[in-house]
């Protein structure tokens, strides 16, 4: 049930999936939001408060989804060659940029030497802290990375909509944990 199958992603896969999918479109959402606030407004500081826990929490979850991703099997990409090779040069990327995305918003944010508070409930330490313009390089690259992510994602999104509407296939189904379309 919690594993992946050579036929379908197991319910850790499609949880994890599916709840960072959110989060992502939520922080994207958030971070432009945070773009428009002036300095007497409330969300000036809870703004960034939210979406560096939210980041945080995110950055933990992958590196767990990567090492589940590492001790499981995968299903087999479905399509035609081009397609197949598509999905898994676009997954990686994703990857890659999910990661890029969130290791600099870590760098701007504790390029002051200023510790990360999460929820609260605990706080990461700054790691990296005085490299030279730190905080506008990983201001520029956070941007830019965080741009390319959700257009990369919204092509992903429509090729899975291809798969299933097109293709009529069981790529989409099994991102839910199903082998076979009724
Ligand atoms: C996939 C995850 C994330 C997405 C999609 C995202 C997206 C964004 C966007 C669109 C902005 C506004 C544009 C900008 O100033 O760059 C922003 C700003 C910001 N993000 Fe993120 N972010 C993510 C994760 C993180 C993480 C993990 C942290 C830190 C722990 C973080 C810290 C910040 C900070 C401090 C800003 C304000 C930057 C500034 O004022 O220059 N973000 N983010
Ligand atoms: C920010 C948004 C998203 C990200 C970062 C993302 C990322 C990924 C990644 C890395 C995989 C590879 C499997 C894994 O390692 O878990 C995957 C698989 C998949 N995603 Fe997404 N995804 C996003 C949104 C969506 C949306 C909106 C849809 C559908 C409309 C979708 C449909 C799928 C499907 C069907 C698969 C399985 C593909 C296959 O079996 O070859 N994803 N996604």
């Amino acid at each position: 049930m919690w594993r992946n199958t050579s036929e379908k992603y197991g319910l850790t896969a499609v949880l994890i999936h599916w709840l960072s999918a959110l989060v992502i479109i939520g922080l994207f959402a958030l971070g432009w939001w945070m773009l428009t606030l002036t300095y007497y407004d409330e969300w000036y500081r809870l703004g960034p408060w939210w979406h560096k826990s939210f980041g945080i929490t995110l950055l933990i979850l992958t590196l767990l989804r990567v090492l589940w991703t590492l001790v499981n099997t995968k299903p087999k990409p479905l399509g035609n060659k081009l397609e197949k090779i598509g999905a898994k040069t676009g997954h990686l990327l994703l990857y890659l940029l999910l990661f890029t995305v969130m290791v600099s918003g870590f760098l701007i944010s504790s390029a002051d030497g200023s510790s990360i508070s999460v929820f609260g409930w605990f706080s990461v330490p700054a790691v990296l802290t005085d490299l030279p313009k730190q905080a506008d390089i990983a201001g520029d690259v956070h941007w830019y990375s965080a741009l390319a992510l959700v257009i990369i994602a919204g092509g992903h999104a429509l090729a899975a909509l291809k798969h299933h509407f097109i293709n009529k296939d069981s790529t989409l189904i099994r991102m839910f944990g199903k082998t076979k379309r009724k």
